[in-house]
């Protein structure tokens, strides 16, 4: 059995130590290569609407496109300052409402929550652009390695849509942010993981149900709490697009996990557990406090306490548990993962919406998507 340790690099998933000991050393190079180690498949089989699902999300996929350029209100004046002080306003103050008598923060004063503020809008919308080229680079491997010729279609359309958003994150950095951070190195693993795995199916569990899983959950999250409008009109546009590429995940998956042997399912147990704690060890933000020049690990354990932190770190697996379950890989075997996922907090998403169909709710100007802000 492959250990926690073989999975992980450490056998305490908690252990902050090990998991801050992990940076990124390169910040300065400009291009990162990895092996893909995938064979091209070319199918001779064309017949359109073999796989009536994933068709009809091709069909969805062809209308749905957007243009960044012109579909946002790119006009909007952002000040990072003031952006900071209205969410901090409608939400829960800048310091999330905690008590902070006896930190490190104690006496921070305002303009210094600010500099934070800021620095943590820099921080993540420079991780958004960073794991939006992922999944551009991690689709177009799909339309090279996927057998099925409605899954090359779809794909296709996916690989435009991550062009999009890569291009409209970079801008809104570039023209409206006031600096951006090199990729987070956990993530910057996961991204590694993904490209270099030889099996198409891994391509698609890595990316359209973990990363973009918990993108489509972050998104909708930060959609809710932020008051600046280019970015709240320009993530409901990405949220619509990913809720189609979730639904890709778990549409091509269902079909082949209900094929595979259980020593098979238990290494793609192992991938979405590796994957999960990949992705929450990339939320700690430490490159946020170096630069701060804040003690980085007393720092993270007070943020970790913070009663929004902590609603945000178990949202972020609301969409995954549930795509898991729908794919048969929380109970296969031993119900290994059900188990992993449940020491990380968050099993009781088990039974919340899976993605499979919910995307007509996220489109831009369905009845729907109204509900969530259209
Ligand atoms: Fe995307
Ligand atoms: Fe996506």
């Amino acid at each position: 059995m492959t250990s926690t340790e073989d999975l992980i690099g450490r056998a305490e998933v908690d252990d902050l130590e090990s998991i801050l000991a992990i940076t990124n050393r390169d910040t300065d190079e400009i291009v990162h290569a990895v092996q893909d180690n995938a064979a091209a498949i070319f199918t001779w089989d064309y017949e359109k609407g073999a796989r009536p699902a994933l068709n009809k999300l091709y069909e969805k996929a062809k209308t749905a496109q957007w243009n960044g350029e012109t579909d946002l209100p790119w006009e909007t004046e952002v000040d990072q300052e003031k952006v900071v002080l209205a969410n901090a306003a409608a939400n829960n103050g800048l310091n999330d409402g905690m008590d902070l008598t006896g930190t490190q923060f104690e006496h921070w004063t305002d303009d210094e929550w600010l500099k934070l503020g800021i620095e943590f809008q820099n921080w993540q919308l420079s991780q958004f652009m960073h794991g939006e080229q992922g999944a551009l680079l991690c689709t177009a491997k799909i339309v090279e390695t996927v057998p099925w010729i409605d899954a090359k279609y779809y794909a296709a359309t996916q690989v435009m849509d991550e062009a999009r958003h890569v291009e409209v994150f970079a801008k809104y950095l570039e023209t409206k942010l006031s600096s951006h951070y090199p990729i987070n190195t956990h993530l910057r693993l996961l991204l590694d993981d993904i490209v270099s795995d030889s099996r198409w199916d891994m391509t698609y569990l890595g990316m359209q149900i973990m990363v973009e899983g918990l993108a489509l959950a972050a998104f909708g999250f930060i959609h809710q709490l932020t008051t600046e409008p280019l970015l709240k009109k320009l993530l409901r546009y990405v949220m619509a697009d990913e809720a189609r590429h979730v639904a890709f995940g778990v549409l091509s998956l269902k079909e082949y996990y209900d094929e595979l042997s259980l020593a098979e399912l238990r290494e793609r147990q192992e991938f979405a557990f590796e994957a999960a704690v990949r992705m929450r060890d990339r939320f700690l933000m430490q490159e946020v406090w170096d630069r701060l020049g804040v003690d980085v690990k007393p720092a993270i354990e007070i943020v970790m306490r913070a009663p929004q932190r902590q609603l945000f770190q178990q949202m972020l697996f609301s969409k995954i548990v549930p795509n898991c379950k729908k794919l048969g890989l929380l109970d296969a075997g031993d119900g290994w993962l059900r188990q992993r996922f449940g020491e990380l907090g968050v099993i009781q998403f088990e039974d919340w919406a899976d993605t499979g169909d919910e995307y007509d709710s996220f489109a831009i100007g369905s009845e729907a998507g109204a509900a969530v802000g259209t």
